[in-house]
């Protein structure tokens, strides 16, 4: 069976900004006939994310992480649908996924590698399992209950950096169902704020990319910081440290701002923040969502249920076609 497939063609150096041409479409063939244990599915959907960066250098720098190899199919979060199984968990039809879906049309898996999804709980909107009920999902909500300290009736105001993003978007949310009394979004575009404000429930929206963040942070949250999600670092998260209030947290959920640079993760702040940072008590600890897998399925109930109450507003980004993925990928280290 000939399937289409995209490889990584080139690697953009460890402080190089990724091209298109870092990517590349081929065709493979797969195997006609399955083996006992395997299931053969059609992909439905791929997500595409920003620690995929890390994975086209050579090194990614995390344990957790292995780097794509030259000429060999990418993968990351897939989900398809059943087109043959010899694995007893799973039938024809079934919508299954994995962290480590090849970014090919269709695929031959190990089935212990995937896991069967219910479309019911996103009343059939299967994409939000890669997204707000999936892993961006769980970061976002995880973040918050494992590193948030967020406390119903405590008046608390939360920040949130790359706020438009996937998980910023639906953090600031869950921040505020989970008890902020005020949610403060920093992001790209006057369009993107004025979306946090009008759809997505924050209070206000900085533009980082007009103006001075420091001065109208010190505005927008009067009585400082309490809960910073963190997911770009840089001068924006220097500038809502210094506004944070003792004995608060940050929720290191990420640092896009770094992703293109020969840094450590989590890269240490500047001399002058860390002391801030020491002065007033204020938590940093790095947060990595399959830390917690214990908590996936629940925490997934919570998410799914509140996407049908209309609680948590989702928006995605939604690109067709698999000979695309490689270019849309460079819109998350562009910006
Ligand atoms: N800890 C975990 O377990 C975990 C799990 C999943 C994801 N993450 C992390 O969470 C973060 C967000 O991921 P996501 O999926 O939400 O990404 P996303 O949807 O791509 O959103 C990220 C947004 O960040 C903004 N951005 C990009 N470069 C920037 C820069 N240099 N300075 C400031 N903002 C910049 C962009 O919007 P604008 O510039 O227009 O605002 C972009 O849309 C990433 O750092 C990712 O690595 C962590």
């Amino acid at each position: 069976m000939i399937i289409q497939r995209v490889v990584l063609n080139s690697r953009p150096g460890k402080n190089g900004v990724p091209v298109a041409e870092n990517f590349r479409m081929e065709a493979a063939s797969l195997p006609d006939k399955i083996t006992d244990g395997q299931v053969q599915a059609r992909t439905l959907y791929l997500s595409v994310d920003p620690y995929m960066r890390c994975r086209m250098n050579e090194d990614t720098g995390s344990d957790y992480l292995l780097p794509w190899q030259l000429s060999e199919v990418a993968d990351g979060g897939g989900i398809g649908v059943v087109e043959e199984s010899k694995h007893a968990n799973f039938a024809k039809g079934d919508i299954v996924t994995s962290f480590n879906w090849p970014w090919q049309t269709k695929v031959i898996l190990d089935g212990r590698l995937l896991q069967k999804l219910d479309p019911q709980l996103v009343d059939g909107h299967l994409s939000y399992f890669l997204g707000a009920a999936g892993i961006t999902g769980l970061t976002s909500f995880l973040g918050i209950k494992e590193k948030g300290h967020v406390t119903q009736g405590a008046n608390q105001t939360m920040v949130v950096s790359g706020a438009a993003g996937a998980c910023g978007s639906l953090a600031g949310q869950i921040g505020r169902l989970e008890g902020c009394s005020r949610v403060v979004g920093i992001c790209g575009t006057d369009e993107k704020c004025s979306i946090l404000v009008s759809e997505m429930g924050f209070d206000a929206a900085i533009n980082y990319k007009k103006g001075n963040v420091a001065e109208q942070l010190h505005e927008l949250c009067p009585a400082g910081v309490d809960v910073y999600f963190d997911n770009v670092g840089g001068d924006i998260s220097d500038a809502v440290i210094n506004q944070m209030n003792q004995n608060s947290h940050i929720i290191l959920c990420g640092q896009i701002s770094q992703y293109n640079k020969d840094v450590p993760y989590p890269p240490p702040l500047p001399p002058a923040v860390e002391e801030i940072q020491k002065a007033r008590n204020i938590t940093r600890e790095r947060f990595l969502v399959l830390n917690y897998m214990d908590k996936h399925e629940a925490s997934i109930l919570q998410l799914c249920q509140w996407i049908k109450e209309g609680k948590l507003k989702v928006k995605e980004t939604v690109v067709k076609g698999l000979e695309n993925i490689g270019g849309k990928m460079l819109h998350h280290f562009l910006a």
